[in-house]
């Protein structure tokens, strides 16, 4: 294959130019990184687990309405998305109570909020993604007021949608992070659901036994973070079938 023009190259992700103009393609690496990249590792098929769960979920999202930068999967570990324009804000939304919000708080993680919470980070590593208030995020200029209004919408979409099929497969969906881009479509721009979704952003748990299957596996040292995921993909009947991680009855779902 001719090589391709690196775009940017993030901790789990790097993303090439795309095939058109107004294309990425965007390539899921098996590294794992937590506490600001301080913790790392690579964990082998992890990022083939991430390729199909987000598109999964995007095509999901997309079914009922949700714009998402998604166009289609190219292989094992790459989509080709639709370049936009990120906003710089970890859009996150908890259903319950845990990681910093509980520590903040002094909550005890896995408390159910009074309702789904919004909230927002300043997406800057060298800063840990610091909290900012919407006062922040309109004076600075990063979305406007507009833009922040339907930014909580989609993400109350996105948590609607995420928390049903999890709870079908019999997994509580406690919280996740999101990121929303803009389009141009003429003059006029438009948001749309970028980056993932998978268990490297969500906190996800078993409902009968309380397991974690996200990324907390990894950042509290619980176990097996591969074999975490490959059970989130197996509920969903999305494992790819040559993860050589676990290669027990392998289910092709196309
Ligand atoms: P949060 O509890 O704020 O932070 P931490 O994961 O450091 O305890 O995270 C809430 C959810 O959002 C959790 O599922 C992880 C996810 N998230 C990310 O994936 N990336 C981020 O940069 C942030 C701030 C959160």
């Amino acid at each position: 294959m001719a090589r391709r023009k690196l775009v940017y190259e993030g901790k789990a992700k790097i993303l090439y130019e795309g095939t058109e103009p107004g294309t990425l393609i965007q390539y899921f690496k098996d590294d794992a990184t937590a506490f600001n990249a301080e913790k790392k590792a690579v964990i082998e098929g992890k990022g083939v687990l991430n390729n199909r769960l987000s598109e999964y979920f995007m095509v999901g999202l997309q079914a009922i309405g949700v714009p998402t930068h998604f166009i289609k999967r190219i292989n094992m570990r790459e989509q080709l998305i639709r370049q936009v324009e990120i906003i710089p804000l970890e859009v996150i939304v908890r259903n319950y109570a845990a990681g910093t919000m509980a520590k903040r708080l002094g909550m005890e993680e896995g408390t159910a909020l009074p309702r789904p919470i919004v909230e927002f980070s300043y997406k800057d590593d060298s800063l840990g993604d610091p909290l900012v208030p919407e006062e922040y995020i309109a004076a600075f200029g990063w979305a406007t007021q507009q833009e922040m209004d339907d930014i909580v919408s989609l993400a109350l979409r996105v948590n609607d949608f995420m928390s049903g099929v999890m709870y079908g497969v019999g997994i509580k969906l406690i919280d996740f992070k999101i990121e929303v881009g803009r389009v141009w479509d003429n003059e006029y721009p438009r948001l749309i659901l970028a980056d993932e979704i998978s268990p490297d952003s969500c906190r996800l748990w078993d409902i009968e036994t309380g397991r974690k299957l996200d990324k907390d596996v990894f950042r509290r040292d619980l176990g097996d973070l591969a074999d975490a995921y490959t059970e989130v993909a197996k509920r969903l009947g999305v494992l790819p079938t040559n993860v050589t991680h676990n290669p027990t009855k392998p289910t092709l779902i196309n």
